[in-house]
């Protein structure tokens, strides 16, 4: 039995080889994060787990112990978040499925960079995919989210 603490509420798993997105989607019941391809290649099931961003398709909850994971359901209280307020300025979703990842993996990039070029943007997100091509509009709303939401 893992006890996992998932937005700051505790939450048990019995097996601890289950997938954290698992874990997140069928226990907590958050279903802001999404199943994309199952084996870290598409950047939609990102979470953070103690502030940096991890796949959670291929991350086990018994390595997770001890640790805080938060999903995009609680990266703010009421999705003021910089990058959601700028996401939707910048009107950057399309189908949405990917977005969620997209915020997640951004957030981690901003908290080691406040301040991102191009160039620091296009590593750090390189791995999210968007079959909806929503690149440009990412690039332009964490701009936004880097200047203070202006
Ligand atoms: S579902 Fe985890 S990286 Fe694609
Ligand atoms: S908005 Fe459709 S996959 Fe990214």
């Amino acid at each position: 039995m893992v006890m996992l603490k998932i937005n700051g509420r505790d939450v048990e798993v019995d097996d601890p080889t289950m997938p954290l997105l698992w874990a997140i989607r069928d226990i907590a019941g958050l279903k802001g994060t999404k199943f994309g391809c199952g084996i870290s290649q598409c950047g939609a099931c990102t979470v953070h787990v103690d502030g940096s961003a991890v796949r959670s398709c291929i991350t086990e909850v018994g390595t997770l112990e001890g640790k805080e994971v938060t999903t995009i359901e609680g990266l703010s209280e009421d999705g003021d978040h910089p990058l959601q307020v700028a996401w939707c300025d910048q009107n950057v979703p399309q189908c949405g499925y990917c977005q969620a990842g997209q915020i997640m993996q951004a957030a981690d990039l901003l908290s080691r960079k406040p301040s991102p070029t191009d160039a620091d943007i296009d590593d750090a997100m390189r791995g999210n995919i968007c079959r909806c091509g929503t690149y440009k509009r990412i690039r332009a709303a964490i701009h936004q989210a880097a200047d203070g939401g202006e």
